[in-house]
């Protein structure tokens, strides 16, 4: 079955390069916009993501990084339930300044389609919400992803539903499974942004080392 035609529900979906998308989401972040958007759209994405990576995360104290994380709305769910030591990455500098003080240890602008500066094995769990979308972080950040995070470390993400397959999202999940890299624990369709008619995948996987 193809993906359902998205592409025209929201204005950044139609950017193609990582320069045009910093500066789309630089300029979002004037005023607050991009959050009072993400409250006006009934964006769920973090919220769905954090209460399924909740049932599988007992350990309030693990390691988290939070990859893409924008203005913090990921950060700010974790905190809700529990959790309070987390990392943030993420490309624009713009809404990395607008991340609540002190919510995240530590916040740094770095681009996850790159190798990214961190050794193996370092974190306990990666959450990737709303990041896995048109133009933004492309399937190979997975391989990253495995590599950063210990045995047994949780990754939970959301691709968004338009680009599941053209990506090749669907064939890189499939070969990360046969090659026993991870195992999967969760896979569905979430609300996302169903206000505008966009469903994203929610997958939530166990690294095997
Ligand atoms: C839809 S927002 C989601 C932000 C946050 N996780 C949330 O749920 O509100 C997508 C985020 O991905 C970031 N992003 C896009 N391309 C990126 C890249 N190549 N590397 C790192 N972050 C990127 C954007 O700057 C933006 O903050």
């Amino acid at each position: 079955m193809a993906d359902k035609d998205v592409e025209n529900k929201v204005p950044i979906y139609k950017l193609k390069t990582t320069e045009e998308i910093m500066k789309y989401y630089d300029e979002w972040g004037t005023n607050n916009k991009y959050d009072k958007d993400m409250v006006e759209w009934d964006y769920t994405g973090p919220k769905e993501t954090v209460d399924t990576f909740k049932k599988y995360a007992n350990n309030k104290e693990i390691k988290i990084y939070d990859a893409g994380c924008g203005t913090g709305l990921v950060g700010v769910e974790l905190k809700k339930n529990g959790y309070s030591n987390f990392d943030g990455v993420d490309l624009s500098k713009k809404l990395l300044d607008l991340v609540p003080n002190g919510l995240y240890k530590n916040l740094s602008k770095s681009d996850l389609n790159k190798p990214l500066n961190i050794s193996n094995n370092k974190y306990d769990a990666i959450l990737c919400v709303g990041t896995f979308t048109f133009g933004h972080v492309k399937p190979q950040a997975l391989d990253e992803f495995i590599r950063i995070i210990k045995n047994k470390g949780l990754i939970c993400f959301t691709i968004n539903e338009g680009i599941y397959k053209k990506y090749g999202f669907d064939k890189k999940i499939n070969e990360l499974t046969e090659k026993n890299l991870w195992k999967k624990k969760e896979f569905f369709k979430s609300n996302y942004i169903s206000s505008k008619g966009v469903n994203a995948w929610l997958g939530l996987y166990e690294v095997i080392k």
